[in-house]
């Protein structure tokens, strides 16, 4: 079933309905300022880092579901209603929510009136716009009251969620214009430079900004006081709960129509400008901010550079083929999910509360992978601030908190993949850019720049941190886990709420990775490569070589007679070892190990790739092990505390379904990897919207496996590193277009349903049309560039400016 419909020339998603089968959520905001908004208005916001700067509140795992946002109730005579359905719930007469690149816009309609709600974060802003227009569909004039409410968050989430002895008398603001903008400045007396506001272009009729006197004590949102009671009391906010609400007095005739635009921004003050008198904040950044946003004309000039922001960005990678489910996921949503991982990590969503995991170091490497192409200066930022959290023995900080881009101690280290994915990030980089200036940059260790190093140094330490820590068999020790978080080797847990990823109860160096080791055999050559054009020849040559040896390795000590085993455990036993009594096939390696090209001549990939087919492989996608584990098993952790079929325990953990599809191109079977492909792309998913349950136009991190109770539901949408490997693998290995160190390298190994399709792709300045004959072979591409042939599958980089025509016939 759908509950809505693809826009693809808007692009954007009709919802039809706010009863989706789960909150169904968007990004507002591309740099610092963010927000998340439900299609029932749900959500909130933060500059930067959703645990230390959140500007409202939100409470997860609440019920209601999806309580707290940005909310606009109508009280016309005795009816009180939301355009976005919630809170009230008063049933609509029309209904309809848009979510667009960086913005929603979300439509109720009630007894001829229609309110239009347009959510989105100016490019380059620090601030929401809400923009709302309301018109008068009906023959009659109308009289009404337009009430505004957020509910401020005393800037720490999870103190905010917490503290209350403390936060129950903090909270102050400050009210201008007879409440036409509410200022939040809670401990801005003390250390904060900053506080927040919100604001309407209109004059008001009255405010609140105490919680209490707004909803009453005992109240929910869904039937604040004073909306019901029409009659807003002004309430001065003293601790407890400050929140923003001003109300509109409005008439308007038959047909008429009125704008508002509702600002609710942030500012930040250089401490010697704090102050425009004793407890007077200064408000002039507020003013002029306030000032590029109060008319319709303004708002809708910001609409439009977002809008163009967005075109710009998806012109960097476009297809044309006969699929539009195909076209709209390459075009439009894969890109963009990209784009929202890169600037959340694993931060916050509507399954990730923004307080746990900040920005992650092998998470936030491999986001880069679908971003990169996007703004490769973001990227290259990025980068240097990920290498910053690394460890002098190349060991890294598992994450970091994107406001003061510092380790985070709580998690610590000890995750043996870690190193690995910097040299991936940065390989991508330079291959996207050209630049290799990147590598001379020099780069604190653990952010002290007393230690610094080059970048190319640190990936050095990267590489070498695995060869520093190899187990009995020659393969790499696991650490606390590698990928998968929950395959801990050396925890060892039998208390009660003991953190699997941060507990080591047992000092082991036995515990090794197969997958690390494929890891290390896909990316260490990408290390040579960049200490080669470095001119470190010798280096390189070591490189390589060790690369070969593990080569080896994995194939004598890693393979299990039909797939590639997942790793050796603390004791020195197999795991993912047909001699296992569960868990006897696991995905990653069989994934990393083909992509490295591990086995490819001997045929072990193939096998490897075809037990995937019979043990892994379900109709809704590849599960991570197969048979689920059913008991706990302590010598593995928390992979075996899941039910069966759920997230790490036999869950489709959609971020490595690709590197299966990317193995089956290595392996050259188009015909599989497309039907991987389309197993979990969401546009695909669409008409199961009530089974799968998250939104159609995301990938989501887990859908329910063949062994779980309702197979095919996904969770933890949005926030997941499938989106940025999907697009790596739709891209770079389906589609076929991927950018080398000195080419554009063009190979489709595509399923023969699509014979024929166009990319435009930008590299490094230049543009490439290239057309696609696909007989859906795999065969070695035939290309003429510029109307010429020539040898291999890889076009020159193009003077930047220029526009290169590419045929590729396959
Ligand atoms: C989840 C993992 C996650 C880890 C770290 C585990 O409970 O299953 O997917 O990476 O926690 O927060
Ligand atoms: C989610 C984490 O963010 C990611 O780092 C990890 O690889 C996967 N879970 C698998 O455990």
């Amino acid at each position: 079933m759908r509950f809505g419909h693809f826009d693809d020339e808007n692009r954007e998603y009709v919802i039809s309905t706010p009863k989706t089968p789960y909150p169904w959520i968007n990004y507002l905001g591309s740099e610092e300022f963010f927000g998340l908004v439900s299609n029932r208005a749900g959500g909130y916001c933060f500059f930067r880092d959703a645990k230390l700067r959140r500007l409202t509140r939100y409470r997860y795992n609440n019920v209601p579901t999806d309580d707290g946002g940005r909310y606009f109730y109508v009280k016309e005579g005795d009816t009180v209603w939301n355009p976005s359905w919630g809170p009230v719930k008063t049933e609509l007469d029309a209904y309809e929510c848009r979510h667009g690149l960086g913005y929603s816009r979300i439509t109720g309609a009630k007894n001829g009136l229609s309110v239009s709600v347009l959510f989105f974060v100016p490019v380059g802003k620090t601030c929401e716009v809400h923009a709302v227009t309301l018109k008068n569909e009906s023959k009659e004039k109308k009289t009404f009251q337009l009430f505004s409410f957020i509910e401020w968050c005393l800037w720490n989430a999870e103190d905010d969620m917490t503290n209350f002895q403390r936060n129950y008398s903090t909270g102050e603001v400050e009210i201008m214009g007879g409440g036409q903008t509410i200022y939040h400045k809670t401990e801005f007396k003390e250390r904060r430079n900053h506080y927040a506001f919100y604001h309407v272009n209109s004059a008001v009729s009255g405010y609140d900004t105490d919680r209490q006197t707004f909803l009453g004590l005992y109240n929910g949102f869904h039937e604040p006081d004073v909306v019901f009671s029409g009659k807003s009391q002004n309430s001065k906010a003293a601790g407890w709960s400050p929140v923003a609400s001003q109300c509109l007095e409005i008439t308007l005739g038959p047909g008429e129509t009125k704008e508002l635009s509702f600002v609710l921004g942030y500012v930040e003050l250089d401490k010697s400008q704090k102050w425009e008198s004793k407890s007077v904040i200064n408000k002039k950044p507020a003013t002029e901010l306030i000032a590029t946003l109060d008319s319709k004309a303004k708002v809708d000039a910001e609409l439009g550079k977002l809008k163009a922001y967005w075109t710009n960005l998806l012109s960097g990678y476009s297809v044309k083929s006969s699929d539009d489910k195909l076209d709209r996921m390459v075009n439009i949503w894969n890109q963009y999910q990209c784009m929202v991982t890169f600037n959340m990590s694993r931060s916050a969503s509507f399954f990730e509360s923004g307080i746990g995991r900040g920005m992650g170091f092998r998470d936030s490497n491999q986001d880069l992978l679908g971003f990169v192409h996007l703004i490769p200066e973001r990227a290259r930022q990025r980068i240097l601030d990920i290498a910053a959290t690394q460890f002098e023995d190349g060991s890294a900080y598992h994450q970091y908190q994107p406001l003061t881009k510092r380790g985070n101690n709580a998690i610590g280290s000890g995750f043996n993949d870690d190193p690995l994915w910097l040299i991936l990030g940065v390989a991508a980089y330079i291959k996207e850019s050209g630049d290799f200036s990147i590598l001379d940059e020099q780069v604190a260790f653990d952010n002290d720049e007393s230690k610094s190093k080059s970048l190319l140094e640190h990936c050095k330490r990267s590489f070498d941190h695995v060869l520093h820590n190899i187990g009995p068999n020659g393969l790499p020790l696991i650490g606390r886990a590698d990928w998968n978080d929950c395959l801990n080797l050396n925890c060892f847990s039998e208390t009660p709420g003991e953190s699997f990823q941060t507990t080591e109860n047992r000092e082991g160096r036995t515990a090794e990775s197969i997958f690390i080791a494929g890891m290390f055999v896909s990316i260490g050559p990408m290390y040579a490569d960049m200490v080669e054009r470095k001119g470190d020849k010798a280096e390189a040559e070591r490189v390589r070589s060790e690369v070969k040896k593990m080569e080896r390795v994995v194939l004598e000590k890693g393979w299990d007679g039909d797939w590639f085993l997942r790793a050796y455990d603390f004791f020195g036993k197999k795991v993912g070892s047909k001699d296992n009594k569960e868990a006897k096939i696991f995905i990653e390696p069989q994934g990393y190990c083909v992509m490295a090209g591990i086995g490819v001549e001997s045929g072990h990939a193939k096998k490897a790739l075809d037990s995937v087919k019979e043990y892994l492989d379900c109709p809704y996608g590849i599960v991570l092990n197969n048979p689920a584990f059913t008991e706990y098993v302590i010598e593995y952790g928390e992979i075996s505390t899941y039910p069966a079929g759920y997230k790490e325990n036999a869950g489709i953990f959609c971020h490595n379904n690709p590197w299966i599809m990317i193995a089956e191109t290595v392996i050259g079977r188009p015909e599989r990897a497309w039907e991987y492909y389309k197993k979990i792309c969401p546009s695909y998913l669409e008409d199961i919207s009530d089974l799968h349950r998250t939104e159609p136009y995301v990938y989501a991190q887990m859908i329910a496996g063949k062994d779980a109770v309702k197979p095919g539901e996904a969770k933890n949408s949005w926030l997941t590193g499938t989106g940025s490997w999907n697009f790596v693998a739709i891209s770079q290995y389906l589609l076929g277009i991927r950018p080398e160190w000195d080419g554009l390298v063009v190979q489709p190994c595509m399923t023969k349903d699509v014979a024929e399709y166009k990319v435009t792709r930008r590299a490094r300045g230049a543009t490439y049309e290239i057309t696609v004959k696909n007989s859906g072979q795999a065969r070695p591409a035939k290309l003429t560039v510029g109307g010429k042939a020539i040898e291999g599958n890889q076009v020159p980089y193009a003077p930047a400016g220029t526009t290169v025509q590419v045929l590729c016939e396959v």
